[in-house]
């Protein structure tokens, strides 16, 4: 079992951030990694078709053999994962808007999260938010189109910038000192973010910690392996090459789920 691989999926790239920090903190650990390109984006669904689509992927995975799966995705971490931990008996490790860190490293005490409708409607989040609530202002915002402005290569366009502009606005008329990053694909638009977000705004990402996280769930169940540490990429549409090379990808395989 500890030779086996592990299993990560997102609705498209954006789990590819996850991923990189997966492989600094665990570079001898083989990984399968399911794109779910032709259900993206996930953030306007239907919870009950995110844990349709969350559970299918995970099933796949679990065939593949993975010992453990990350849900690469805020999304389908907060509509889904306790059903997927229910359903199936190997160890998952999911993301969530970070808004602890930014809770206790905030002066100003206002927060800013940036996620998908789909992750700011559910219930968890909620909770987490409310939690947080006595100590600090949380001010969410959705952002509209940005999963497909980084699907489709464009993560530093002028359009990036303009519609982060338009979604940043209502936020910033605010103190807020930390923007957490609630989805998996925006920290690709880091870049176009700081040319946006004033000096003093700490940007909040917590792809780390689900490594670390990871890291401790395999030592615990005496899992971690010692390979050379191979990735496969899957998309379930045809992947388009062009985009994945972006991401410095060059191999991926279409599986039909
Ligand atoms: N990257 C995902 C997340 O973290 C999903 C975004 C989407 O497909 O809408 O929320």
């Amino acid at each position: 079992m500890r030779n086996s691989p592990i299993g990560v999926f997102d609705s498209g790239v954006g789990g590819l951030s996850v991923l990189h920090a997966l492989r600094e903190l665990l570079p001898n650990e083989d990984i399968i990694y399911v794109a779910d390109q032709a259900f993206t984006p996930y953030g306007k669904r239907s919870k009950s078709e995110i844990q349709k689509r969350s559970a299918a992927i995970s099933e796949w995975l679990i065939e593949q053999g993975c010992k453990l799966i990350v849900v690469a995705c805020n999304t389908a971490t907060t509509n889904a994962i306790a059903q997927l931990r229910e359903s199936f008996q190997v160890p998952f490790v999911g993301i969530e808007p970070a808004i602890k860190p930014a809770a206790l490293g905030s002066k100003t005490g206002v927060v800013g999260v940036l996620a998908t409708e789909g992750t700011l409607s559910s219930e968890l989040f909620q909770t987490t938010a409310q939690d947080h609530a006595k100590d600090i202002e949380v001010v969410s915002q959705i952002g509209h189109g940005l999963v497909a402005l980084v699907e489709s290569g464009n993560a530093t366009s002028l359009e990036a910038e303009m519609q982060l502009q338009n979604d940043l606005a209502p936020m910033l008329e605010k103190p807020i000192d930390h923007l957490v990053l609630g989805c998996t694909h925006y920290p690709f638009l880091r870049e176009t973010l700081q040319r946006i977000l004033p000096k003093n705004v700490t940007i909040v990402d917590c792809s780390d910690a689900v490594a670390k996280q990871t890291h401790r769930l395999l030592k615990q169940h005496l899992l971690l392996q010692n390979s050379t540490g191979n990735t496969s990429y899957h998309s379930t549409t045809t992947p388009n090459k062009t985009l994945w090379q972006l991401f410095g990808v060059t191999d991926v395989t279409q599986i039909n789920i």
